[in-house]
This record gives structure tokens, sequence and C-alpha cells, in this order.
């Protein structure tokens, strides 16, 4: 859940890392820092706060030396302070190292090392990578050997990169990724392409247990054992980088903004491949799906339409889950894992497991180069483009599109899907244009603590994922819940202080759900209807239009964004960058 990234060549290291970070923030923004080599001296500053913060405060970028590192943090040990901000050095000050993940067994390592004589700066489970780096470098005065021995001693998931006195680099990864940069003059090493996709588009993904030494001019790699081993260069697409706010206030607005063409663009698939994908599933005897937060909402909705239109019987598991609930799962299994980003951690743990009992790997991923795409046995693209806002918009949208259109593939077309994309465009374009209505409906309820929001049917993982918006956006407490629940409990909360958001399109579910907005109204709760018709019991009103059934889901969740957005707004939170969070949860 944090970003690292070194950078080696003849380049000033400092301005170049300072930028990489900004791109990586995503991946967590609670503190920053860098280090480089300079003239056999390692050189750091760090601090608390975004980049840009940080860096005008110490001058992050002006750091000199051709050799560095940076990283981005998001606390998983230790507080938010400045001694808890990487990068990490031991007791000589020789080694500096910037660390990805979390080292489960670094209380017993710290120990042991502090029985050594070792003094510890920071609370963070990362230090301990330093301590060791030190203490096998300093008996050999080989990178290599160090980074081996060290890398022998930790336990848990980790990616790290180290600079050492003499200027040379070493990383290395177990289960995070760690992504090489080759540049005519130099080399990036990086938990992300976007770290240097400004710079190149020549990569090369190291495998898990790779250790990657930049030496000079060159680049080694060796596993764990010490042995060379040879990793192909990927072509990175360019469009990766091309990420700006472009003329809206925020990402997460852009981003809402541009879902009336990456819905269409994730229908553009190549036919072999999505061909294989279907052949999968329906050679599979029993097919699962799992996936994180708002990737998990859109497991949800592929349930429904599976078992609707391609009359597929499809179990969901929670990826976080997994691990308690796989006894079902063999080698006539396969699992579908949906991610945005590709480096859930827990995403990566289900699949690990699914394969090691033989299943089959599907994935549904936006970054195509990532560490999920790479291991599944097909993998389809969301097609989206970069999402930097921290909540999903356009990929949740994106993946449910690509699920109507594996379902099509499915059932010999019998959706149709293809055939809406002008229905459900200029449907999403309704709701954008009156984007400023909803924010009116937002300035309203700055004071409002309790939201319910309910739905029934496919509706109802639209509940989810609107309470989900609201909850990381705006930081309010909201709750989605299957609309004929609520007798069953959750009335009893809902009073005169109650917000509650009906999704109540026209379809089978309409008479159903009016009930249920009919006994919150009796209870003096305020209600706010999402819907294609109006009705008189909704305090207000937000309009989407009618269009084809299915497309409902689709629509309906860009008013919950838009809405979560400008509430977000209302309440000074930084809409982009909710706190506590980050992008990629690449942890347990
Ligand atoms: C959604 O708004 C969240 N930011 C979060 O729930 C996210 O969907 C989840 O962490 C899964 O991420 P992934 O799709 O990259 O695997």
């Amino acid at each position: 859940m944090c970003s690292i990234i070194g950078y080696r060549g003849k380049l000033d290291a400092a301005p170049l890392i300072v930028e990489s970070l900004k791109r990586m923030e995503y991946r967590g923004y609670d503190s920053v820092g860098v280090a480089t080599s300079n003239e056999g001296k390692i050189l750091m500053r760090k601090g608390v706060g975004r980049v840009v913060e940080v860096n005008k405060l110490f001058n992050l970028g002006k750091l000199p030396g051709q050799i560095g590192i940076g990283h981005t943090r998001w606390a998983t040990h230790g507080g938010v302070v400045n001694s808890n901000a990487h990068p990490h050095t031991a007791c000589t000050n020789d080694i500096a190292v910037v660390h990805n993940g979390i080292i489960e067994n670094y209380m017993e390592l710290k120990e042991e090392i502090t029985n050594l004589g070792h003094t510890f700066k920071s609370q963070t489970d990362s230090e301990v990578i330093a301590h060791l780096l030190e203490i096998y470098y300093l008996d050999s005065k080989d990178v290599k050997e160090a980074i081996i021995k060290t890398c022998k001693r930790l336990q848990g998931a980790y990616a790290f990169v180290a600079i050492f006195e003499d200027g040379v680099i070493g990383g290395a990864r177990y289960d995070e990724p760690l992504i090489i940069g080759i540049l005519d003059e130099g080399y990036f090493i990086s938990s992300d392409v976007l770290g240097f996709l400004e710079h190149t588009d020549r990569a090369i993904f190291l495998d898990n247990q790779d250790i990657a030494i930049i030496d000079g001019g060159e680049l080694q790699l060796f596993d764990f054992n010490g042995l060379p081993v040879k990793r192909p260069i990927t072509q990175v697409a360019w469009e990766l980088g091309a990420a700006d706010k472009g003329k809206y206030a925020h990402y997460t607005l852009k981003e809402i903004h541009e879902q009336t063409s990456t819905i269409i663009q994730a229908g553009t698939q190549n036919i072999d491949r999505m061909q294989n994908f279907c052949d999968i599933i329906l050679n599979a005897k029993s097919v699962y799906i799992t996936g994180s937060g708002t990737s998990y909402n859109s497991a949800l909705i592929a349930k429904q339409i599976f078992a609707k239109f391609a009359k597929i019987r499809v179990e969901t598991i929670l990826s976080s889950e997994f691990q308690y609930v796989h006894d079902l799962i063999d080698n006539n299994s396969v699992l579908i894992a949906i991610s945005q980003s590709g480096e859930s951690s827990d995403v990566l743990q289900s699949v690990k497991t699914a394969k090691q009992k033989g299943a089959k790997i599907l994935s549904v991923v936006n970054i195509q180069t990532s560490s999920l795409a790479r291991i599944s046995d097909s993998s389809l693209g969301v097609n989206c483009g970069p999402e930097i806002g921290v909540a999903a918009t356009k990929s949740f949208t994106g993946q449910v599109s690509l699920i109507y259109h594996i379902a099509d593939n499915l059932c010999n077309n019998c959706i149709g899907f293809v055939h809406k994309n002008k229905e459900l465009i200029s449907a999403i374009e309704f709701v954008l244009d009156n984007e400023y209505k909803i924010a009116e409906i937002a300035n309203n309820m700055k004071d409002v603590r309790d939201i319910y929001l309910l739905g029934r049917s496919v509706h109802y993982p639209l509940a989810l994922e609107g309470a989900l918006k609201l909850k990381e956006l705006a930081y309010v407490h909201a709750e989605g819940i299957a609309a004929g629940e609520l007798k069953h409990g959750p009335l009893a909360l809902v009073d005169l202080n109650t917000v509650v958001i009906v999704i109540n399109p026209s379809d089978a579910t309409f008479n159903d759900t009016i009930s249920n907005a009919h006994e919150i109204k009796s209870r003096g709760a305020k209600v706010i209807g999402i819907s294609d018709s109006e009705n008189h019991l909704y305090d207000q009103f937000i309009k989407i239009p009618k269009v084809s059934e299915l497309l409902y889901p689709l629509v309906e969740v860009i008013p919950l964004q838009i809405l979560a957005y400008f509430l977000a707004l209302k309440k000074n939170a930084d809409p982009d960058y909710p706190r506590n969070l980050a992008k990629s949860v690449t942890v347990k």
C-alpha cells in the first residue's frame, strides 16, 4: 500500500523521484521521503504529508546525486509521524531502504537485532530490513549476499529497494510488485509502471522472489538462491501514463464524466480471447467470482446477470474471506477475479489458493500489466484507462459493462448488449447534464449522520456500491440494504433524522420498493428517490431516463457517485485522496 521507487543513471535522481512519487501517490499518501547517494554519502529528507507539501517544506527534489530512492507511505505499523516515514536507515547511515508490504515476523527480528546492539528509530516493521541489510553487508561488503541473506530472514509480503554507500541499488520482491524501467540514461525500479512511464515504455516485470541489482550502468537479476535469471523486456502501453485532471477540479469528477466512453471501451475485446475466456467458464463444473470493495459489488451483479441470461450458477466470495471458505474449489472449478488494480493483496491471495487447488483462473482487470492479469489463465481488460481517484467510479461501470459482454457471449448474444450503446450513453449524458441538481441535494446533506440506501434484485449491489462511495468520499455512515430486509431489523434505526435513498427504477422491483418507501416515510425519515418515475413519497427526486431494464444499474450508479463527490466537497474532504485509504490495497 506504499509506493517505492529507485533510480540510478545519468540524470539527477531526486527531481525524477519526486515526480514519480506524485504519480504513484494513489498507493498511499500519509508521508513521503527521498534519499540519494552522493559522493559516497547517503542524504535523506522525509516528512508527513502529501508529496507536494513535503517537497515544498524540505526540498526533497533538491537532494544532489544521480542515485536515489523514494517512498510514499500508507501506514500499517507505527503512526503517521516523521520518524516512521521512509526511507529508513540502520545504525551506520551507509544503507537506506524503502519498503512496501508487511514484515510479519518483525517483532522477533527486532528483538534479535536489538540484542546485537542496534538501535531502532521508528515503530515500523520496515526498519528491520535496513538493519538486516546493514548486518549482512558489513559482514561481506557484498550487496547481493546481503540482500539474499536478508530475504531469507523475512516473513510476509514485501518489495524493497535499498541504496548502499557505494551507490549500488538493490531490490527484491516477495508477493509485492517490483518493476524495472529501462531508459537510455539509466534504470528505474518501481512498484508501478506509473513510476517511470513518463520516461520509458520499456519494462521488466520481476518475478516473485527476484532480486535486481543496479551497479554502475548494469542491471543484474538473480533469484533468491543467487542464481542469475533472465526476464523479458515488455513494452508497456503509454496510455497508462496519460493521467491529468483536464478541465476538472478533481480526478474523481473527471473519471465520473469519462464513463460515457469508458463504458463502451470495456466492450472492445479481442474475439478469440473472449471466446477462450468463455470456453473456460462453460467447461467448468463450478464457477466462483471474487473481488474486494467495489470490485466485489461488480461480482454480485455478475452473479445475477450470469444466472438470468447465461443460466450459469456462480458463487461469489469476498476475497478477504476466501481463505476460510474455499473447501469446494477443485480442478473442475474456475475462479473469476475482478479487480481494477490487479494488485489487491486479498484478491491475489485468493487466486493463489485457488490455483494451488487446481482451479483455472480468469480475471477481469483494468491494469493489464498487473500481477493478477499476469497469473491468470485468461484475462480480459476493463479498458477504462488509469483511474487515479481512490474511489472506483469508471472502473466499476467498466467492469459491469464487461460482465454484460461476457454474459452475452455465454448466451449466444441473448442480451444484445452491444446494440444498446446509444441508449446507454444518452442516459448517462442526461444524468451528467443534471449534475448540478444532485450537487444541490448534496449541499443540504452536510449534517446528515446516517444514510440508508435501498434496492432490490440487481439494485441491491448498487445500494451497497452507493453506500461505499458515500462512506469513503464523504465520511458519512451509509448502509446499503436489500429493500425487503428493512422490516427485518434496520427499520428500527429509521427516525426523523435519517435519510433513505431509494433506488427504484420502473422494473419488476418497483412496486415492492415503493411499499418500502411508504414504511420509511411513515417513520418521518427523508426519502430521496432515484428513478425514471417520480412519486409523491420522495422528498427529493433524482431523475434518470427510462431505459431498457438491464441498463438501469449502469445508469443509477452515476447519481450515487456524483452525490458522494459533492457531499465530500461540502465537507471539505479531498475526494481524490480520502483519509486513511489508498487506491491499491496491497496488504492483508
Ligand atoms: C472503491 O471505491 C474502493 N476504493 C475499494 O473498495 C476498491 O474497490 C477495492 O480496494 C478493490 O480494489 P481493486 O479493484 O483494485 O482490487
